[in-house]
């Protein structure tokens, strides 16, 4: 079955409005005859907006990087579904590593957060992935298992089609030491397992996301791997020559 190919990019903490506008508006020149796969970025809260308004009539959607999981109230310095979608997001990122690591998300708070963004009516990159202690210690899929259990059990077989999962092994994220084909394609196929329990034809559709390290040199090969359908991409989406390099590259 053909899915049709998602790369997304990751700005993480970088970009001024200043320097969010000129990146999008680049990447946007450069990849504006893309007709063939599916395109997002995750600009900085503080620069949603006016990358949005730089993307409007365009063949690029916008992402968040992280929701909190209530709508509004006393909740001092968080972001919520609503004001997402009014910002002009149709995706969400949920579950980032660096957010699992730094920001304290746990299985628990990642699932609240899944119900949160379907119910804004985002569309969820949910990120999962093992560290190198944990591979090493072969727990990769053990982990796996609680990482997408914890976001995928509670939502309706209807909203369950609607998520894209993205492994980001935690080891290749901004190191530079990618994942090898097969080592991606191993947990991609025990994820796509994972979701067939769920739902067998959901699992056929879902796309599933590399992430760690993608480069314009290895996306080809990550990509013709049978259950890699795009990439998440952080430090080469930075650059609009990279990022287009990886959208243009992944035919081989
Ligand atoms: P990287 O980041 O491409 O810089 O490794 C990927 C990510 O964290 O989404």
């Amino acid at each position: 079955m053909k899915r049709r190919q998602l790369i997304a990019g990751n700005w993480k903490l970088n970009g001024t409005i200043k320097e969010a506008t000129e990146l999008v508006r680049e990447t946007r020149r450069l990849l504006a005859q893309v007709r063939d796969c599916d395109l997002v970025v995750a600009p900085p809260y503080t620069a949603l907006h006016a990358v949005a308004h730089q993307l409007e009539d365009s063949n690029i959607e916008v992402a968040g990087q992280d929701l909190y999981w209530e709508d509004k109230g006393a909740f001092t310095g968080a972001v919520s579904g609503p004001l997402l979608k009014e910002l002009g997001c149709k995706w969400v990122l949920i579950g980032h590593s660096e957010r699992r690591q730094l920001f304290g998300e746990t299985l628990e708070s990642s699932a609240l957060r899944m119900k949160a963004a379907l119910r804004a009516g985002l569309l969820p990159i949910f990120c999962v992935g093992e560290t190198l202690g944990e591979r090493q210690a072969n727990k990769t899929l053990d982990v796996i298992a609680a990482q997408l259990d914890a976001g995928l059990n509670s939502v309706s077989k209807e909203d369950l089609a609607k998520v894209v999962v993205a492994y980001e092994p935690v080891w290749a994220i901004g190191t530079g030491v990618v994942a090898t084909p097969a080592q991606a394609q191993e947990v991609h196929a025990y994820i796509r397992e994972r979701v067939r329990s769920k739902d067998s034809g959901i699992a056929q559709t879902m796309r599933l996301l590399y992430g760690g390290s993608v480069k314009a040199d290895n996306a080809a090969e990550l990509l013709h791997q049978a259950d890699i359908d795009g990439a998440l991409v952080g430090g080469a989406s930075l650059k609009a020559d990279s990022f287009a390099g990886i959208v243009k590259g992944r035919q081989g």
